[in-house]
């Protein structure tokens, strides 16, 4: 062997131990993220609870680990992608802290911000490194660099492994608090869960008078377009607490939303959420914000 092709195999060596990276939890994201992650050319372990779900990544050219400490000994980078917090530190709490020394521990399972710094201050005593992750996309999101994932934690580590993160997700860095990214991922699934409820149960009541769902789309979508024009408008007033009633009024909102209450009742159909909305848009009115914006809510949410 020349050598030119020793260095080019020992180059080729050393690039192959860069690129190389466990994942732990193989649900059908951790899927997704192991897989994209071979489609890479990354050496890739995996461990899963149950490790039948590791099968078809091994076929693919993944190595299993028979063991989660074997999975973190394996790589400096492990990613985990698992249920919940309570499942992440049910896999790292009785490993030997001996392996999770020099670990760079990416943490893609959704919790809240405060049990992230728990993971984070946890990881420390160990000395290993914790980045925290709020993966914003479906499985079928992962592996296009259009989709995003909130980071945050120690800038260094997520600078010295973003090349890594990018192969998921494009990388969106929130800042060093390790709950920032639980945090930015929690503000959007509050918007993504009451809005698709709210979809669903306007969809409830176009049914129950015999207006299908995909007729009701496009009048959807003409709704729901217009909501960024709303929240362009509203978010410098609400920084500035800039509450006048001169566009929108909560004594409006309350009449209102108990319209669409009392056709919710009338179609047969639960009205529980409208009728929790025209609470919430009454208590305002009581204090004497009837004649403020809609936008008072937000100080009324924040002393409750
Ligand atoms: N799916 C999505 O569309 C989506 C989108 C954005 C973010 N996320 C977040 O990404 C994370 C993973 O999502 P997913 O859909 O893959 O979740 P999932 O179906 O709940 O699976 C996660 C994994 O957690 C493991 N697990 C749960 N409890 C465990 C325990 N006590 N000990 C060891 N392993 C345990 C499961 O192992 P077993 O196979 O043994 O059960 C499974 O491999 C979640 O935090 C989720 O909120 C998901």
């Amino acid at each position: 062997m020349s050598v030119e092709q020793k260095r080019q195999e020992q180059q080729g060596r050393q690039e192959r131990s860069e690129r190389s990276v466990t994942v732990i939890g193989l649900g059908p994201m951790g899927q997704a993220m192991a897989g994209a992650y071979l489609d890479a050319g990354y050496a890739v372990t995996v461990w899963n609870r149950t490790a039948e779900r590791a099968a078809e990544l091994v076929a693919r050219g993944a190595r299993s680990a028979p063991s989660a400490e074997a999975a973190v000994a394996a790589n400096e980078l492990v990613v985990l992608s698992l249920t919940d917090y309570d499942a992440v530190f049910a896999v790292l709490d009785p490993l030997d802290p001996a392996v999770l020394k020099g670990r760079a521990v990416v943490n893609l399972s959704s919790d809240t911000p405060e049990r992230a710094r728990e993971a984070a201050r946890r990881l420390a005593g160990h000395g290993a490194g914790h980045l925290t992750g709020g993966v914003q996309v479906p499985p079928s999101g992962i592996g296009s660099p259009e989709s995003s994932t909130f980071y945050s934690g120690p800038v260094d580590l997520f600078q010295r492994h973003r090349a890594a993160l990018e192969v998921l997700t494009g990388a969106d860095y929130r800042g060093d608090d390790p709950g920032l990214a639980q945090l930015y991922y929690q503000i959007q699934m509050d918007l993504f869960w009451t809005s698709l409820v709210g979809y669903l149960h306007a969809t409830a009541i176009a049914e129950a008078n015999g207006i299908s769902a995909e007729d009701f789309l496009p009048y959807l979508s003409s709704t729901a377009a217009s909501l960024p024009g709303f929240q362009a408008f509203y978010a410098p007033r609400i920084t500035a607490g800039d509450h006048r009633g001169d566009v929108d009024r909560l004594a409006m909102g309350l009449a209102s939303i108990e319209h669409v209450r009392h056709t919710a009742e009338a179609s047969g159909v639960d009205s529980a959420l409208p009728a929790l909305l025209a609470e919430t848009f009454r208590r305002g009115v009581e204090a004497g914000n009837g004649a403020a914006s809609l936008t008072a809510l937000v100080a009324q949410f924040r002393a409750a």
